[in-house]
């Protein structure tokens, strides 16, 4: 979702916003613009469509000078893609940048027009922009904190005033914002990777807390106006894990990444061949209190938590519910004290997940999250944090942060398991020492990137495609049936296989491709029945299994191997050529695989 920046420093201002939106490009984005302080006046520059065009508008029509400015990258929530619904957006005085949504924003907006202020675009944040104009009375602080009473919703604001031409102003609530720190500069971003070229060291902003740039320093207030002490991080990754590293694009970068992610996700939380959570203050003792699991989660991180359903319920027989966010929040659910509510999220800020956990905090039931960004609202929200160690997933099309998330929920299953006396000691070293040679055996399914390639060159004319699977492999037909869809846009669904018989199957005609995942070996001869009656109607299968498993050609034109372990860890193998066909597919589309069209990254608004 939206992106903003901003800098005061002594460099080419508008040369280092173009820089740090570029990393934010992978949030998504449709429109983009910066404002700058030229000779004491701000000038704006906007437009439609990706940075480039913005830099070209910018080289065109006159590069705009100074050294301390604003910039933004716009997904559309309030009005189209345009260069006038594009941020920055402001009065004579007052000139924002906005990521959020501003739920009030009519109610105020008719307020202004009637103290006689006119708006150009559409959107909410003009409504903002406005309503600091109409408070300023030449003390910015003073004019933030009553806006800052009268807005409701979710906002990261980057603002500046005109009579301060060497000031950058930023504010948050409910949408992410760093403070980036340098030698005689200081940035704010909505991420990380924004700064990261200028500067490792950072600060969190917390709720409501003001941000004042000047003179290259930050200043940090809380909402009265009050300095707060801020600890102070580094980031402890550099530019190369934000860079392509020679790949084409960052989803094969980042599915190339998987078998490191997994290791230095799981490495620490092994202790003698055991898996040991204790660092979240998850104890054995705790662990085996639960009566229930929930596990609230969106998009991939939700299908994640179903591969940590079966894994859990199989091992640890515990019952485990999986829920989207964006329904957990409103369907008024069960929890008590006794219950463990599992939140699972990449970025950390997405809105419906982020309410997910509120709303079981406040029943009393105790939260863990899964979290790849340090930092990020959930990981602070929750009673105790797993963060995975992904590294920054750039591409939308989330893979590692996937994978790893998977790795993370059998540590969870294999101790849980282990202190509810489920699994032996010994069984449950076995386990976590093959858990530990899973990175091995993705190395290996890598080797396959040409075949899934030449899978992919079969699909790219299909309208429609149907993924099946039994069990855990059900779990990983959604998530590559999720993955194709999101960036080649072709319409795809995964069944349960056994379930296809009842209706989906009058939608299989000759030639349909179908992706049939089978390594649950119990329920192998069942899946092939399955696959023999979407055959017998045309279907072209594609067939994912043991490699060892002979594959008959009235079963399936293609098959792809998988190394053999237990097959209660199948799941990590056997996702990869899933993302690998899904990631060609696109490729040989043409499409722009890590920034498929209408799609963010961090989705910051419900
Ligand atoms: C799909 C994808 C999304 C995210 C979802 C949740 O590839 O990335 O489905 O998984 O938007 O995002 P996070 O994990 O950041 O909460």
């Amino acid at each position: 979702m939206c992106g903003i920046v901003g800098y005061v420093g002594k460099k080419d201002c508008t040369k280092v916003l173009l820089d740090s939106l570029k990393k934010l490009e992978y949030r998504g984005y449709d429109s983009a613009g910066v404002a700058v302080f030229e000779n004491g006046e701000i000038k704006i520059s906007k437009s439609k469509g990706r940075l480039a065009v913005l830099e070209q508008k910018l080289q065109k029509e006159g590069w705009i000078n100074g050294t301390c400015g604003i910039g933004h990258t716009r997904w559309a929530t309030h009005g189209e893609p345009s260069d006038i619904n594009s941020h920055p957006h402001g009065s004579a005085r007052v000139t924002i940048v906005h990521n959020g949504i501003i739920e009030n924003y009519q109610k105020i907006k008719a307020f202004l027009i009637k103290k006689g202020y006119t708006f150009e675009s559409e959107t909410d944040t003009e409504t903002v922009a406005k309503l600091l104009d109409y408070y300023y009375e030449g003390d910015p602080m003073a004019a933030i904190q009553k806006v800052l009473g009268e807005i409701e919703g979710s906002y990261a604001l980057g603002m500046m005033f005109k009579d301060f031409p060497n000031r950058v102003y930023a504010v948050r609530k409910d949408s992410p914002l760093i403070v980036g720190v340098g030698e005689d500069e200081a940035f704010i971003a909505s991420d990380v990777p924004a700064i990261i070229k200028y500067t490792r060291n950072y600060y969190l902003i917390d709720q409501d807390e003001i941000v004042v740039l000047d003179d290259g320093k930050a200043g940090i207030y809380d909402i009265h106006g009050m300095p707060v002490d801020k600890e102070l991080m580094t980031a402890d990754w550099d530019m190369e894990a934000a860079e392509k590293g020679g790949y084409p694009h960052f989803m094969l970068k980042e599915i190339n990444d998987q078998p490191t992610a997994i290791k230095t996700t799981i490495t620490p939380r092994i202790n003698e061949g055991m898996p040991d959570l204790s660092e979240c203050g998850m104890t054995l003792e705790k662990l085996s209190g639960y009566q229930n699991i929930f596990v609230v989660a969106c998009g991939t991180a939700m299908h994640a938590g179903l591969v940590g359903k079966y894994v859990i319920e199989q091992l640890a027989r515990v019952p485990v519910t999986v829920d989207v966010a964006s329904e957990f929040r409103y369907r008024n659910p069960i929890l008590s004290d006794k219950d463990l509510v599992i939140v699972v999220s990449q970025s950390g800020e997405t809105a419906d997940t982020l309410e997910a956990l509120r709303l079981s905090k406040n029943v009393g039931a105790d939260t863990l999250a899964i979290v790849n960004v340090k930092g990020s609202s959930i990981a602070r929200e929750a009673d105790m944090v797993l963060y995975t160690h992904a590294g920054p997933e750039i591409s939308v099309a989330s893979t590692k942060a996937y994978i790893v998330q998977i790795a993370v929920f059998y540590l969870i299953a294999f101790e849980l398991a282990f202190a509810k006396g489920a699994i032996s000691e010994e069984e449950c070293r076995r386990l976590t020492g093959v858990l530990q040679s899973v990175p091995d055996l993705i190395n290996v399914v890598l080797q396959q990137a040409e075949q899934c390639k030449y899978i992919a060159s079969k699909l790219i004319n299909a309208g429609n495609l149907l993924y099946i699977g039994r069990g855990l492999d059900y779990a990983l037909s959604m998530e590559g049936s999720l993955k194709l869809k999101e960036i080649s846009y072709i319409h795809s669904e995964s069944y349960a296989a056994g379930e296809l018989k009842h209706g989906t199957i009058s939608l299989v005609t000759e030639g349909m491709p179908v992706i049939a995942v089978a390594t649950q070996r119990e329920l192998f001869d069942k899946t092939v029945s399955n696959v023999k009656e979407v055959k017998a109607r045309g279907a072209s299968v594609i067939f994912v299994t043991h490699s060892y498993k002979t594959i008959e050609s009235d079963v399936a034109e293609y098959k792809i191997g998988l190394p053999t372990i237990d097959d209660i860890l199948m799941p990590l193998p056997a996702v990869v050529p899933l993302q690998l066909i899904a990631y060609y597919t696109a490729v040989l589309k043409g499409n722009d695989v890590d920034k498929p069209r209408n799609l963010a990254k961090s989705v910051t608004v419900e």
